[in-house]
C-alpha cells in the first residue's frame, strides 16, 4: 500500500477546502506537499455510522479504481492512503464545463474527454456518474481529467464482464454526448443527436434519476 503521509503528517500541513464536509458527506481539501498539490478525500467528519457504511465503504472503492487507472491520461494519479478515512490524488487545476469557456478550448475537451472514456473502459472501467459536469475538469490547455470514482464499476476481462462493460458504457457515452449537445451542439453527430433526444425521454420518465437528484440534494445539504 502506498503512502507518503500519515494524518499526524497532513495535519501539519494547511490545507485550503475546496468542498466543506459534513455528516453525510466527506471533505475535499487541497494540500501542498513539496511543491506537489494533492487533493484529499475525508470521511473522518461524517456521522459514525454513516461512515462505516458509506463514506468508508465508496473511498475504498474509489481507491481501488484509482489504482486500476494508474497511468491513464486524464485520470489523476493516485497519490496514498492516508488512513482508513483518507485518501490523496493528484490536484488538478482546473475548472468545470461551462459556456464562459472559449469554444475551441470546449471544443477539445470534449474531444479529449471523449478519448479519456474511451481508455478508462478499456481497463474495464466504467465511471457512471459522467452526467455531473463537475466530475469533468478542463485544463487551461483544454485537456481533461476525470475525477469522482466513487460510483464506478470494475469488471475483468472475462466475457462476462466484457458483456456487462459493453451494456454500461453507454451511461458515460450518454454523458458525453450531453456535454456536446449543452456547449458544444454543433460537433454532435446525427447519431449523438437522436441519442440524446432518447436520453432525454427516458430520463424524463426514469424515476431514478428524480430519485438520484433528491437523495444527492439532502446529503450536499
Ligand atoms: N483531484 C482533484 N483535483 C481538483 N479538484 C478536485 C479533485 N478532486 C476533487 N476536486 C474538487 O472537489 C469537488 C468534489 O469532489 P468529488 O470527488 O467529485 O466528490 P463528490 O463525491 O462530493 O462529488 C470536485 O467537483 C472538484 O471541484
Ligand atoms: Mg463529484
Amino acid at each position: 500500500m502506498k503512502t507518503y503521509v500519515n494524518r499526524d503528517q497532513l495535519n501539519r500541513l494547511t490545507p485550503q477546502i475546496i468542498q466543506r464536509g459534513n455528516y453525510a458527506s466527506p471533505e475535499i481539501s487541497v494540500y501542498l506537499t513539496d511543491g506537489n498539490k494533492w487533493a484529499v478525500k475525508d470521511c473522518s467528519g461524517m456521522q459514525p455510522f454513516l461512515k462505516q457504511i458509506i463514506g468508508r465503504r465508496y473511498q475504498n472503492r474509489e481507491i481501488s479504481i484509482y489504482k486500476r487507472l494508474e497511468g491513464v491520461e486524464g485520470v489523476p494519479s493516485f497519490k496514498g492512503i492516508i488512513d482508513q478515512d483518507a485518501f490523496a490524488v493528484e490536484f488538478i487545476e482546473g475548472e468545470t464545463l461551462s459556456r464562459k469557456l472559449a469554444p475551441e478550448l470546449l471544443n477539445k475537451a470534449l474531444d479529449n474527454l471523449e478519448k479519456i472514456i474511451n481508455a478508462i473502459h478499456e481497463r474495464g472501467v466504467v465511471h457512471l456518474d459522467l452526467k455531473q459536469k463537475r466530475n469533468v475538469l478542463v485544463k487551461a490547455s483544454g485537456e481533461v481529467a476525470v475525477i469522482d470514482f466513487q460510483s464506478s464499476l470494475f469488471f475483468s476481462q472475462s466475457p462476462l464482464g466484457r458483456l456487462i462493460i459493453s451494456l454500461l458504457k453507454g451511461r458515460d457515452k450518454a454523458g458525453l454526448v450531453k456535454f456536446k449537445a449543452k456547449y458544444a451542439p454543433s460537433i454532435l453527430t446525427p447519431e449523438e443527436k437522436r441519442k440524446y433526444k432518447r436520453d432525454l425521454i427516458l430520463s424524463r420518465f426514469w424515476p431514478f434519476s428524480h430519485l438520484g437528484r433528491f437523495v444527492r440534494q439532502i446529503f450536499k445539504n
